[in-house]
């Protein structure tokens, strides 16, 4: 099995030796890879739906790794125990679900070390949500896999932070990162909001004409932070 770009930088962001819980486990793999790179011996796998359950829990049993990873069904951290886990990854999920899902388990969160999140849309959204509720963001990291970037972020509940616009939109970690990745994402994000912009050409619906406004303040924030490093909020 090989696991994609996406899944691989996930896992090393995963400290050696931590029991983990992977919330939206699908097929597994990730629990299969952590306890095969002997990064983890203990992993709890939560999936929702019986039919990804039904898969992780044949692709355990196929591999011989029953007594290492356990496969639960269940909404999100619901069926873990305090104490179970060090480390969460919620990865795959889109924002908003990935935040009902922390949302709901204050009792689990708060006894973590970490949370892994990869989220598929609403970045902003999560983000702007982590950080309202003193969530510390310690890691970001961009992939390119397939044929598409993806954000990783490591958060840890904290202290209360003041953060800025450009937090929420690019991210506190990420903000700061000029490796030939970050540049290239932030980039493809001013491209595909152009790209956007040109398709509400002619439109002129009050949506149209706000989805235009907040575009376009995107896009400003985004070559600022593309500009030599400087950044609108002088950090
Ligand atoms: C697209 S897959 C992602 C699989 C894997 N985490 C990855 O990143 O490759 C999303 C999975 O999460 C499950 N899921 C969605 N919402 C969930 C929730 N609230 N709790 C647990 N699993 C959930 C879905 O059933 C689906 O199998």
């Amino acid at each position: 099995m090989k696991l994609s770009e996406r899944l691989l930088a996930i896992a090393h962001l995963v400290p050696p030796g931590s029991a983990v819980a992977d919330v939206g486990t699908d097929h597994a793999y990730l629990p299969i890879y952590l306890v095969k790179n002997r990064i983890s011996s203990k992993v709890i796998a939560v999936e929702a739906r019986i039919g990804p359950w039904t898969r992780a829990r044949d692709n355990v049993k196929r591999v011989g790794l029953e007594e290492f990873i356990e496969v639960r069904l269940g909404y999100g951290l619901v069926p873990i125990k305090p104490g179970e886990v060090e480390i969460a990854v919620i990865a795959g999920l889109g924002g908003e679900t990935i935040w009902n899902i922390i949302e709901k388990s204050p009792d689990i969160v708060n006894t973590l070390s970490a949370i892994i999140l990869q989220p598929m849309k609403n970045l902003h959204k999560l983000r702007k949500a982590l950080l309202e509720e003193h969530f510390n963001i310690i890691e970001e990291h961009v992939v390119f896999s397939g044929n598409r970037f993806y954000e990783v972020m490591v958060a840890k509940k904290g202290k209360p932070v003041s953060f800025s616009d450009v937090d929420v939109v690019v991210g506190p970690v990420l903000k700061k990162k000029r490796t030939p990745e970050v540049l290239s994402y932030l980039k493809a994000r001013i491209n595909q909001l152009f790209l956007k912009l040109t398709k509400l050409e002619g439109k002129n619906s009050v949506y149209a004409a706000g989805a235009r406004e907040s575009i376009k303040k995107e896009i400003v924030l985004l070559q600022e932070v593309l500009k030599n490093g400087k950044l609108p909020d002088g950090n």
